[in-house]
This record gives structure tokens, sequence and C-alpha cells, in this order.
């Protein structure tokens, strides 16, 4: 089977064609950015509609896999036109490519598609994005339903991504955390803003299996906690028997951020849990995990 990740060098996306590699599913890892280690390489921006025309046509994947997307919130806020290209437009192109070449598409969306009033959303609850993200998201998810038939299209929504393998360049809230207590520094955490936060390996995992399966429709592959990311930070702080008393519990409203966050957008996982074989981790076995694969890379960390 031949899957084409978009987004490859991402949290995400790097977790995902490694696991896929170790199944023998024949990788094409694609970034705007030529530094993916995983698979073939291929280079490929995808706003540019020809290039991933182009792409699609040459490679004639099985399975797309998009998670390529300007994912930071504030960036998006600040600067709609680019999120608009790469998280609507970019979308389009690579579910039109997929419709016209019959390829099977996953679009990886966001909790942030719903207003966080309600928290525990279930799949079939309103979206109603508070920001420009998650907003574009939405967007995409629309378009990609009216573009794919029915059958060939699996919509993923995660929450808060960590995990081991820092996106390039990019560190994490996890391995952030634990770095900063680690050097016996004070971080100040929001109190009230909860998360079903989302291992990156557990998360690939799911979609492993959403490939394999073909399933399709919308499903919330997320963590099977929800947490303020106050306590959030407790657990990792726990699980990694760092100093927990470096952690400042504040209000949202002490961070200077652009884009207004929704206050619950943790999303229940029960469709997952009852249709997947590999289940939404809790958090204590997410975080148990992430400490054996920080162990297993003999990272500094
Ligand atoms: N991270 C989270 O907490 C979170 C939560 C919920 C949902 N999600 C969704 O999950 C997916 C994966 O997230 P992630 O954390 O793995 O994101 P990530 O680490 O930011 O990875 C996204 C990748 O897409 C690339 N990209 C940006 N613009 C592109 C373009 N025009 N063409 C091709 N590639 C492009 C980025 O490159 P650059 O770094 O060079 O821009 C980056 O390598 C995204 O769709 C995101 O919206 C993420």
């Amino acid at each position: 089977m031949k899957l084409l990740i978009t987004g490859a060098n991402g949290l995400f996306g790097s977790k995902l064609a490694k696991l896929a590699l170790d199944k023998d599913i024949q990788v094409y890892s694609s970034d705007i950015q030529g530094l993916s280690t995983f698979g073939n390489f291929v280079k490929l921006d995808v706003v540019n509609k020809a290039k991933v025309n182009e792409t699609f046509q040459t490679i004639k994947p099985d399975v797309v896999v998009h998670a390529a997307s300007l994912t930071d919130v504030d960036r998006c806020e600040l600067n709609k036109e680019l999120a608009w290209n790469i998280n609507v437009e970019g979308t389009k192109n690579v579910a039109e490519a997929s419709q016209q070449t019959e390829c099977f598409l996953i679009y990886i969306s966001t909790d942030y598609v719903f207003s966080g009033e309600k928290g525990y959303y279930v799949e079939s609850d309103s979206p109603e994005p508070l920001n420009y993200y998650g907003l574009t998201k939405l967007e995409a998810e629309t378009v990609a339903t009216q573009t794919m038939p029915q059958s060939d299209l699996f919509i993923g929504r995660p929450s808060v991504i960590y995990g081991s393998t820092p996106a390039t360049g990019k560190i994490n809230f996890a391995l952030w955390l634990i770095e900063t207590l680690r050097k016996g520094e004070r971080v100040r955490i929001a109190k009230d803003q909860w998360n079903t936060p989302t291992l990156n390996t557990n998360l690939a995992e799911m979609t492993l299996e959403a490939i394999e399966r073909r399933l399709s429709g919308v499903y919330h592959i997320c963590g099977a906690t929800r947490l303020s990311r106050f306590e959030f930070a407790r657990k990792i702080a726990d699980c990694f028997e760092l100093d927990k008393s470096l952690i400042d519990k504040v209000s949202s409203t002490d961070f200077p951020w652009v884009a207004q966050r929704p206050v619950d957008s943790s999303l229940d996982t029960s469709l997952s849990q009852r249709i997947l074989r590999c289940k939404p981790l809790t958090i204590d076995r997410a975080l148990e995990k992430l400490k054996q694969e920080l162990t297993e890379k003999q990272t500094s960390f």
C-alpha cells in the first residue's frame, strides 16, 4: 500500500510515517520543507494545486493523510490570508486530487472547531469555532466532505498533540515542560482551559487502524482524559518525577494571546472507544508510553 502524508515533518506526521514504515507500508513523506527523515521524501506545498496534482499522478497513493496545516493559532489570527490558503485551499487541492485519483483521504482536523462552552463534545455536536484557526479547519472539513465520496473520507479530530518526536524546530508542551522543570525554572500554566491531550503515537496508531479498516466519517481520535492545562502539567511532573511546586496556577487571561481559545474543547471519545481496536489512551497510560519512548531514545530528557 502506498501512503502519502502531507505535513510529514510535523509532530504527528513524522510519528505516523515512522510507524507506517514499521508496518511495511510504502511511505511518501511530503512537507513544504525538505527535512523529513522517514520514507521517501517529496517536497510539496499543498497550496500549489499543480504540484499537488502532479504528486498524486506520479505516486498514485492508495491513501493520503492530510496533516499539513498552519497550526500556530495566533499566526492564523494575524495572517488570515495565509491561514485560509494553507488550511482551506490546501485541503481543497488535496481533496480534489484524492477524488480524481480515487485515493482514500484522512483529514486531520482539531478540537478547536468547537466553541468550548460545553466540553466533552461528541462527533454530532455542532461546531462553532471561536478563532480563525478553528474556522479554517472547520471550513476544510466541509470542503473535504463536499469533494470526497462519503466512503473515502475519514476526518479525525485530535486535541493538544504532544510526543517524543519534536516537530522540526518546534517543541511541544510536554517536552517543553519537562525540559523547563528539569532546569529548575518556574512555569505559569493556565488553570481554566480544558482539553483531551493526545499522544502523537496513540494518534498515529488510531490513524493507521482507520487506514487499514478504511473507516469513514468523523471520529474524535484524542486522549481519553479531560484535563485542564494545569492538571496536565502536574500529571507530567508526577510521571517524570519533577518538582510540581515549580508550576504556578494562573488564569488564561494572564497570557497575551492574540486569538481567543476555547475554555473547554475536550472531546468525547466514546465512538473511538467503541469502534477502534486501538483505544484512545488515558493520560496515565499515555504519559507512561511517552516516558518509555524518551528512555528508548536515550535523549537527555
Ligand atoms: N498540535 C496540536 O496541538 C494539534 C491539536 C489539534 C489538531 N491538530 C492538527 O493536527 C495536524 C498535525 O498537527 P502537528 O502538531 O503535527 O502540526 P505541525 O507539527 O505544525 O506540522 C504541520 C506541518 O505542516 C507543514 N506545512 C505548513 N504549511 C504547509 C504547506 N503549505 N504545505 C505543506 N506543508 C505545510 C508545516 O511546516 P512548517 O513547520 O514549516 O510550517 C509542518 O511541518 C494539523 O492538521 C493540526 O491542525 C494539531
